[in-house]
C-alpha cells in the first residue's frame, strides 16, 4: 500500500487536525482506545489529537522501560496534567531488561523491544482495559526506512504484511503516517502543544537502547544516560536537529592517576537535517567539544575516549543502532 505523502507546504494544519479527528471518530466508534506517550514530538502530537476526538474513551499511558532519559516519566506526566490529560506510568523495567538480555544484533534488540512493547506490555494493557484499537505516532520516514529494509523502526507492521490484529490482538491507528517531522511539529503546535513539545529534539524508540552498542544491560543504560545529561545540557544551544551520546562496546587503553585504565568509549553525534532523510555533523566549535569532552571523562565513570562522528547520512544513519 503506496502512503501518499503530504508536505510541508501542502499542510493545513487545522484541517488536518479535523479530518483526522473525524477518522479517528469513525475507526474507534462508541469503543475505547490507548495510545503510548513518550512526549516525544509524535506521540504527543497523537496524544492530543486522540482526546481531541475521543475524549475520556482513550486512555494514555507511559510504559517505563527502563531505557528512558533521566527522569523522563515524572516530566512527561506533569507536562500533560497541565494540559488536561491524564497518564498513568507502566512500570515495565525490568521486562526489557530481561527481553534483552544477551542481545547484541542491533536488528534483534529493536525487535525485542517491538515484541515486549507491543505483543508483551500492550498485549496485557488491551485485555485490562477492554479497548480494541491502539493509536500511534508511526511517520512516513519511519516507514521508508523499514520497508527499504535499513532499520526496523519499533511501529511499523503493515507496510511489512504484519497485521495487528492478528499479531497482537488489537487495530493499530496512525494519524501522522502521511507526514515527516517537519509536519508533526507543526500539527502539534497547531494542537495546542508548548514549544518545549513541538520543538522537541526526536528520540528513538527503542530509547537509549539505541544508543548502546551491544547488549544493552542496566549498568551501561545507566553510563549512556549519564553521558546523555551532559551532551544534551552541553548542545542545547546548538539548535541542531539531533544529538546524542553512543557508548560503545570495544574498550581502550586509557591512563587515569598514572595507571593504565583500559575504558570505555563514548562517541557524541550532533546532526543538522531537516526531516531526518539526510543529515550532516554540526560544524561544532573546538570548545564546545573540548567542553563536552572533559565533562564525560570526568563525571562518566570509565569513560577514557570522546570522540565526534564527522560522517554524513548516508551512509551513515543518525542512530549508531
Ligand atoms: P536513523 O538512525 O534511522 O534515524 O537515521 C532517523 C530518525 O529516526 C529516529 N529513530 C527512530 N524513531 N523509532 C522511532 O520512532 C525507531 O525505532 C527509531 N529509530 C531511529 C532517530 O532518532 C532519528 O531522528
Amino acid at each position: 500500500m503506496q502512503i501518499k505523502e503530504i508536505s510541508l507546504k501542502e499542510l493545513k494544519p487545522q484541517d488536518f487536525i479535523n479530518g483526522q479527528a473525524k477518522e479517528i471518530s469513525a475507526q474507534v466508534g462508541e469503543g475505547l482506545a490507548i495510545n503510548a506517550l513518550s512526549g516525544g514530538v509524535d506521540s504527543s502530537a497523537v496524544t492530543m489529537l486522540g482526546h481531541k476526538a475521543l475524549g475520556s474513551r482513550l486512555k494514555t499511558y507511559f510504559i517505563n522501560n527502563g531505557l528512558m532519559r533521566k527522569d523522563e516519566p515524572q516530566k512527561i506526566v506533569s507536562l500533560f496534567k497541565d494540559l488536561g490529560v491524564t497518564v498513568e506510568v507502566i512500570e515495565a523495567q525490568e521486562e526489557f531488561f530481561r527481553a534483552l538480555k544477551g542481545i547484541t544484533d542491533p536488528e534483534e534488540k529493536r525487535e525485542a523491544i517491538t515484541q515486549t512493547f507491543y505483543k508483551d506490555v500492550f498485549g496485557r494493557l488491551v485485555k485490562k482495559s477492554k479497548a480494541k484499537h491502539l493509536l500511534q505516532g508511526t511517520i512516513l520516514t519511519d516507514v521508508d526506512e523499514t520497508v527499504a529494509g535499513i532499520k526496523r523502526q519499533h511501529n511499523v507492521f503493515a507496510q511489512l504484511g504484519i497485521d495487528p490484529q492478528e499479531a497482537f490482538g488489537y487495530n493499530i491507528i496512525e494519524p501522522l503516517v502521511q507526514l515527516r517531522k517537519d509536519g508533526v511539529r507543526r500539527v502539534a503546535e497547531a494542537l495546542g502543544l508548548p514549544k518545549s513539545v513541538y520543538q522537541r529534539m526526536p528520540f528513538p524508540g527503542p530509547a537509549l537502547s539505541a544508543r548502546v552498542i551491544g547488549e544493552a544491560t542496566p549498568e551501561k543504560i545507566n553510563l549512556v544516560r549519564l553521558a546523555t545529561v551532559i551532551t544534551e545540557e552541553e548542545l542545547a544551544s546548538t539548535g541542531a536537529f539531533q544529538y546524542m551520546a553512543i557508548l560503545h562496546q570495544d574498550r581502550v587503553t586509557g591512563i587515569r592517576n598514572g595507571k593504565r585504565d583500559f575504558g570505555l568509549q563514548i562517541e557524541i553525534r550532533c546532526w543538522d537535517s531537516i526531516d531526518a532523510r539526510a543529515a550532516r555533523p554540526t560544524r561544532l566549535p573546538y570548545e564546545t567539544l573540548d567542553k563536552l569532552a572533559n565533562r564525560i571523562v570526568t563525571q562518566v565513570p570509565g569513560v577514557v575516549s570522546v570522540t565526534y562522528n564527522i560522517a554524513a547520512k548516508p551512509p551513515s544513519t543518525m542512530e549508531a543502532v
